[in-house]
């Protein structure tokens, strides 16, 4: 049994892996903003009110947890604007970097202490984030945040390999969820695919960046 921490815990891909992980027995501690009935009803531990783009929100979330060792870290939470070329919202732009981009960092940089030498740290990024696989264009403010957290991640990996703590980037695929309008695999078939790749994360693999379907994606 693990102890997994999930971000973004209450709806989407974050609520079925916390139904998978705790379906196998591990420990789940979900943090949301607000608890969802369905998260409820699934009875992991649940700390709320945790918003991934605040400091004091994390600070809050830092002290929830105490001492508490944690296996893995899964970075879930995100959002998406649309945008288009020539009526772009900077400001949308920002609040997708903050959400996107430093949410993962901010709470890793967190719960560091909470790590130790083979825990796990997953991101939740997108392929749109991928520079070579771009070929479509478009979501200037998503795919720049995607981007970004590519690296920070790369940096995490450098960051915590002296601690023997792997880091993995993750693709979940096109999934039907509210942030899609509902196209795409279930949210049941990205988590199990979510989960395979944590589960195969190491350090010898440390700062990889694979599709929930099991390849690695190009930068
Ligand atoms: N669905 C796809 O096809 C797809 C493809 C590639 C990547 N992704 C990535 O997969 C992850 C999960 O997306 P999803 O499809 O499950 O979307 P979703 O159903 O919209 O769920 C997004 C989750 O992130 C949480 N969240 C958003 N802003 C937050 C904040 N400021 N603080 C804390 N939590 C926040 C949401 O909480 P609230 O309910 O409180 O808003 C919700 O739990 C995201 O990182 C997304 O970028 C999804």
């Amino acid at each position: 049994m693990q102890t997994i921490l999930v971000t973004g815990a209450n709806k989407g891909i974050g609520l079925q892996l916390t139904t998978q992980l705790k379906e196998r027995g591990d420990n789940v501690i979900a943090v949301c903003r607000t608890a969802s009935p369905e998260l409820l009803k699934l009875g992991p531990r649940v700390i709320d009110g945790i918003d991934v783009g605040s400091a004091g929100s994390i600070e809050g979330l830092k002290q929830a947890l105490g001492d508490q060792h944690l296996d893995v870290i899964i970075n879930n939470a995100g959002i998406l604007r649309g945008d288009a070329f020539g009526s772009l919202n900077y400001d949308e732009m920002l609040e997708q970097y903050s959400i996107n981009t430093l949410g993962p960092l901010r709470v890793t940089e967190a719960l560091v202490d909470n790590l130790k030498e083979g825990s796990k740290v997953a991101i939740v990024s997108s392929r749109v984030g991928s520079i070579e696989d771009n070929g479509s264009g478009g979501y200037y403010g998503y795919r720049a945040s995607k981007t970004a957290v590519n690296q920070i991640g790369t940096n995490l990996k450098i960051e915590l390999a002296p601690r023997g703590i792997a880091v993995v980037l993750l693709h979940p695929g096109l999934v039907a969820t509210e942030m899609t309008g509902g196209q795409g695999v279930t949210p049941a078939e990205s988590a199990r695919g979510l989960i395979a790749r944590i589960d195969a994360a190491c350090m010898e693999n440390s700062g990889s960046f694979w599709h929930a379907e099991g390849y690695e994606l190009p930068w």
